[in-house]
């Protein structure tokens, strides 16, 4: 005890030497006076708070700089230069109003051994069920007969969306080109392919979104087989237009149902079931324009999805759907929503997960949804005592576009004209500006600040950093040896 003071005293001693030898030789400026010996005290206290206030305003401004960096570092600006650019045509999304095929189901009931009126009552029950969407639940018969002939074949609910798959014709496929689901400008043939949607299969045409996006892969997790008459004829994913090409226009057709609902909407997105033009016997033709959003190229690289508030189609961090759009996290939320208030999700969802969600079985989509129908649409509640929204944040896309519908009526006789049903698009004026996702203060420009800030304050730069590890650290290790400088 009584030895270990003096070495005490001597160790603090020969701690103060040192900084005092760091405060002599560093680069900051205030620093040396502090404890330069020559000045009165009160100077040296003089110096030691305008150096903590110094200090201070850097340590302010410093941490402004960064969190300006973490949240306000993209912006959205304009571009006029519309001489220059191809600006995508919007997509369309039709769903026929009659699902199933009778030779499939035909053949299905002959393996099922399902026979007479069972059979028509089957129909009945499959065709409603895979025309079902939130507005329409109620329309999905429910009797006696139904259950015991589901008990006949065995039909679980997590199977409804693979039995619909299995009846239903992909007409995008018929060798037949007349029959075929097929989207053309004229010679330009543009790629449609079968989709799961949030009412049933559907097809989608024009769409700037991955091969992941069709009802196989969300069905079964394989991508579809590829289109031996597309590849024939040479297909465009989509069709993009200049300032300069005047009028363009597309038509999709080939459905054999004798009604579409049809949805247009943007080509970096999927549609949005409240957003159809309706039941329309003849085709729908539309006539559109778009306004893109896009992103600077750096944007990806140089910001996290928090920075930018935006999502790229790669970036999914939803776990039913392998791409995130916002559409498709909108039905994330719906899925969420269903399983809280009904204990189960629509059949028309992808479930292939590590830990599936219960699918819902006819009785309860009858009884459990009708009931909230507005709710789920709109994800907003206000028919009860209090208002309640759901708690469901979806970031928008990076790349996306802002379609506005001008006009849109049935066409009339256009059955006979195109041999069934079809709808088109027409794209007659195309925008003069667009919005572009900008990083305005990088990483770089973070550096700077910080560094200038630093100078500003105290003088200090990188190579002063490097001295006071050099001071810490070689020298301190020196000086322990005892060696002077
Ligand atoms: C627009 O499309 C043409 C092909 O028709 C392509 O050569 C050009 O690079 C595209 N421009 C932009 C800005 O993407
Ligand atoms: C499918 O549902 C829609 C919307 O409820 C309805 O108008 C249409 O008639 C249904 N189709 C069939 C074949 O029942
Ligand atoms: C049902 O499928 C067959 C192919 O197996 C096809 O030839 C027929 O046109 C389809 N029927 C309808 C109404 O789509
Ligand atoms: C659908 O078809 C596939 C392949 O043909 C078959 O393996 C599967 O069992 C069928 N699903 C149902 C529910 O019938
Ligand atoms: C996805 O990210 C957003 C915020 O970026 C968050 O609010 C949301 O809960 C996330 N979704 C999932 C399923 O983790």
């Amino acid at each position: 005890m009584v030895s270990q003071r003096p070495n005490y005293r001597k160790w603090s001693k020969n701690v103060i030497n040192f900084i005092v030898l760091y405060f002599n030789n560093c680069c900051v400026h205030g620093f040396r006076f502090v404890v330069e010996t020559m000045l009165l005290l009160f100077e040296r206290f003089l110096w030691l708070v305008l150096l903590v206030v110094s200090i201070y305003f850097c340590i302010v401004v410093c941490l402004s700089s960064v969190d300006r960096y973490y949240t306000k570092s993209t912006h959205i600006g304009v571009e006029r230069n519309y001489h220059f650019w191809n600006t995508t045509i919007p997509s369309l999304t039709v769903c026929p109003a009659t699902r199933l095929n009778v030779t499939y189901f035909a053949d299905y009931c002959r393996q099922m051994g399902i026979k007479g009126s069972k059979k028509d009552t089957l129909w009945d029950f499959l065709e409603n069920l895979a025309n079902s969407t939130y507005t329409n639940f109620q329309n999905i018969p429910e009797n006696a007969e139904i259950d015991e002939i589901i008990k006949e074949i065995d039909l679980k609910p997590k199977q409804y969306m693979e039995l619909i798959y299995n009846l239903t014709y992909d007409r995008t496929y018929d060798p037949n080109e007349r029959q075929r689901t097929r989207c053309f400008d004229g010679a330009t043939k543009i790629h449609a392919r079968q989709v799961l949607t949030e009412w049933g299969l559907c097809y989608l045409t024009n769409s700037e979104l991955g091969k992941d996006y069709s009802a196989r892969y969300f069905i079964f997790g394989k991508y579809p087989e590829p289109n031996t008459f597309e590849l024939a004829s040479n297909t465009v994913d989509f069709m993009f237009g200049t300032y300069f090409s005047m009028d363009m226009q597309y038509t999709f057709l080939g459905f054999s149902s004798d009604a579409i609902f049809s949805f247009a909407h943007s080509a970096f997105d999927v549609m949005k079931v409240d957003a159809s033009f309706g039941y329309a016997t003849e085709g729908v033709t539309y006539e559109l324009t778009s306004r893109e959003v896009i992103s600077e190229e750096n944007l990806e690289n140089e910001t996290t999805v928090t920075m930018r508030k935006c999502r790229f189609y790669h970036e999914t961090n939803l776990t039913h759907f392998p791409f995130y759009t916002r559409n498709i996290c909108l039905q994330e939320c719906r899925i969420n929503l269903a399983y809280k208030i009904c204990k189960c999700i629509p059949h028309f969802y992808p479930n292939r997960i590590s830990n599936p969600k219960r699918v819902c079985d006819y009785k309860t989509l009858r009884s459990c949804f009708p009931r909230h129908e507005s709710y789920f649409l709109q994800l907003y509640e206000s028919d009860r005592k209090e208002e309640s929204q759901f708690p469901c944040y979806c970031e928008q896309n990076c790349r996306d576009s802002v379609v506005t519908i001008r006009s849109a009526h049935q066409m009339s006789g256009s059955k006979q004209l195109l041999g069934g049903v079809g709808t088109s698009v027409q794209v007659r004026s195309w925008p003069k500006s667009r919005l572009k996702r900008q990083v305005i203060f990088s990483m770089t420009d973070l550096l700077v600040s910080i560094g200038g800030t630093a100078g500003l304050f105290l003088g200090f730069s990188v190579l002063g950093f490097v001295e006071i590890l050099y001071f810490f650290t070689m020298r301190l290790f020196w000086q322990i040896l005892g060696y002077k400088l």
